[in-house]
């Protein structure tokens, strides 16, 4: 049976920290499906499609990854895509307390879906999406934060 694996958030820009996570689970799992969440209560400065572009691009290298959209709750995302195992990374203890939640409802929404938490690496704890979007609000050096291919595409978004 193929071990698939949802890497699900909001991507409002991927960063470096989420391509690591990225790549060291698609040597964990047969595929793992980036899965872009389009709804959420955020107000994000980039569209789904962007996005997703965004991932595909700088993920075009690895073989078993793929990208997608999604609205609405995460574990009918999983089963749509035949998924059984949700990942998460993880960078500060913050985090945790947010994630453990979101593991145990999304465990009684789906008892058969198993949350994998995976922890950061020490180079990428301090960066975030929001991090990236506000350095880059003030012309910032975004070198380091997220993949440099994309690093254009965020700053034109603030010219
Ligand atoms: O990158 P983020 O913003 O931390 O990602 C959060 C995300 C997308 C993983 C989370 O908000 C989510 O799973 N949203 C889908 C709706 C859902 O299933 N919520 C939990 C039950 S109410």
């Amino acid at each position: 049976m193929e071990r698939i694996a949802v890497y699900p958030g909001s991507f409002d820009p991927i960063t470096n920290g989420h391509l690591d996570i990225i790549r060291r689970a698609s040597r964990i799992y047969d595929k793992v499906i980036v899965g872009v969440l389009c709804n959420g209560g955020k107000n994000p400065v980039f569209t789904p499609e962007e996005r997703v572009c965004m991932i595909r691009s700088v993920t075009s290298d690895i073989q078993n990854v793929e990208v997608d959209s999604f609205t609405g709750l995460l574990v009918e995302f999983v089963k749509a895509k035949n998924a059984a195992v949700i990942i998460k990374g993880l960078r500060t203890v913050a985090d945790f307390e947010y994630e453990f939640q979101m593991a145990l409802l999304n465990k009684a929404l789906n008892p058969e879906y198993e949350t994998m938490f995976m922890m950061t690496d020490t180079k990428y704890s301090y960066i975030s999406s929001s991090m990236v979007k506000e350095l880059a609000g003030f012309k910032g050096d975004l070198t380091g934060l997220v993949p440099a291919s994309i690093i254009n595409k965020i700053q034109e978004k603030y010219k």
